[in-house]
């Protein structure tokens, strides 16, 4: 098992730096180009308006961003044991591989994982953060319905989307060890909290509705004061010069896909809220976050592997909702029309 290439003293040391910095607006030293720039557009930002062919696609609003769990309690709370209770034996061995595969899923799920991303890059402290879907919380909710795929999902039926649309790669199949480790895992941070009950701080926030409709121009401010710094002027990222991913991509090939629980913007609203910029969750107002996901999950990325006949169809059985921007014209550009080929496993390492 390799190490963790992004070990948290690495971000706490960055993350301390960039304060020092005065985590200054207008500061984007890897590319210098102007930040009011949207990466995915030749036009002027003043046009980025989003055209939709559909009456239904308006700004996101905050049915679309509850989940299929509205009669849980929510007020439980358990604390996930610490790493030192992992016991010895295979069991723990268990535990330990799937904590491995969760931080660094780049080396130790090879031939599932088809771009520059680890688990752990959305669910934070190696899955045990709250409000950053935390993998215990996860597991205490399945099996559970999804209306994703309109059946009810055993755990790892619930892993094997992630690596399908998350990680952009190809689903281990069931009982894999793979599957068995992280599945193994979770249990293990699960231990202690209560089956079926929504634990605080489970999944990500739902934020409300935005004052003010989501905005491209205005998110692509925002991404630009705090975000381009360590995610990159075009969405990026920043690797070593080793070449392992300090800073993980947002948009672009070697990101999520388009069948993503990121590309909704209230999961990245959410997510963005709590969690970023990095060390500094909370920080940002529910507006900025509504608009730079908006701004985000409006630039191309690897295909839905989903994809049927084109992207209007593709839009109508998967993304007909107002907070996916697959298939809609933003910046004179149909999102979905030209994006990199989905489940592009590296087979070079
Ligand atoms: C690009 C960000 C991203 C990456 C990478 C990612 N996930 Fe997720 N994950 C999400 C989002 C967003 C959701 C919520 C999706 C939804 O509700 O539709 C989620 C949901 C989950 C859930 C269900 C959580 C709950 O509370 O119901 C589990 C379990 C999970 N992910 C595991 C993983 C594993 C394992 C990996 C790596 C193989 C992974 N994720 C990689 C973003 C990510
Ligand atoms: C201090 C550097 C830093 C800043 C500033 C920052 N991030 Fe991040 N971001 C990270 C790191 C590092 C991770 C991976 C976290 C982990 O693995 O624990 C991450 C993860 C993410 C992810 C999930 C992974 C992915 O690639 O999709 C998203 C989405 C994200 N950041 C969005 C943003 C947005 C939007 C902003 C601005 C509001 C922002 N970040 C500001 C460092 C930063």
């Amino acid at each position: 098992m390799s190490g963790n290439p992004i070990k948290p003293s690495t971000w706490a040391a960055g993350v301390v730096a960039l304060a020092a910095a005065g985590f200054i607006g207008h500061m984007l030293p890897s590319t210098g180009t102007a930040p009011e720039q949207p990466a995915a557009s030749a036009q002027p930002a003043k046009q980025a308006k989003s055209e939709s062919p559909t009456p239904k696609a308006v700004a996101p609003v905050q049915e679309t961003a509850a989940p299929a769990r509205k009669t849980e309690a929510t007020s439980a709370s358990y604390t996930p044991p610490a790493e030192s209770d992992i016991p010895k034996g295979p069991f723990g061995d268990m535990v330990r591989l799937g904590e491995a595969i969760f931080h660094d899923t780049q080396h130790n799920a090879k031939g599932f994982v088809g771009n520059d991303l680890q688990c752990a890059n959305c669910h934070i402290d190696r899955g045990r953060q709250p409000n950053s879907a935390p993998l215990g919380a996860a597991y205490l909710l399945y099996p559970a319905y999804r209306s994703k795929n309109g059946h009810v999902n055993t755990f790892q039926e619930r892993l094997q989307g992630c690596f399908r649309f998350s990680m952009n790669g190809k689903a281990p199949p069931f009982n894999d060890k793979v599957l068995v480790a992280l599945e193994t895992y979770a249990y293990f941070l699960a231990r202690g909290g209560p089956t079926g009950v929504a634990v605080e701080g489970h999944g990500y926030p739902k934020l409300k509705a935005p004052g003010q409709p989501a905005d491209y121009d205005r998110g692509a401010k925002v991404y630009a004061q705090h975000c381009a710094l360590c995610h990159g002027a075009g969405g990026e990222g920043q690797k070593s010069a080793d070449g392992q991913t300090v800073f993980p991509p947002l948009w672009g090939p070697r990101s999520f896909n388009w069948g993503a629980g990121m590309g909704s913007i209230n999961n990245a609203a959410g997510f963005i809220k709590a969690n970023m910029p990095l060390g500094l969750g909370g920080t940002l107002s529910d507006q900025d976050a509504w608009d730079v996901a908006t701004y985000m999950d409006s630039q191309e990325r690897p295909q839905d592997p989903r994809f049927v006949d084109s992207v209007t169809e593709t839009r109508k059985r998967f993304h007909d909702e107002p907070t996916s921007k697959y298939g809609l014209i933003v910046n004179g550009v149909l999102l979905g029309e030209k994006s990199p080929p989905s489940g592009t496993i590296n087979t070079m390492d």
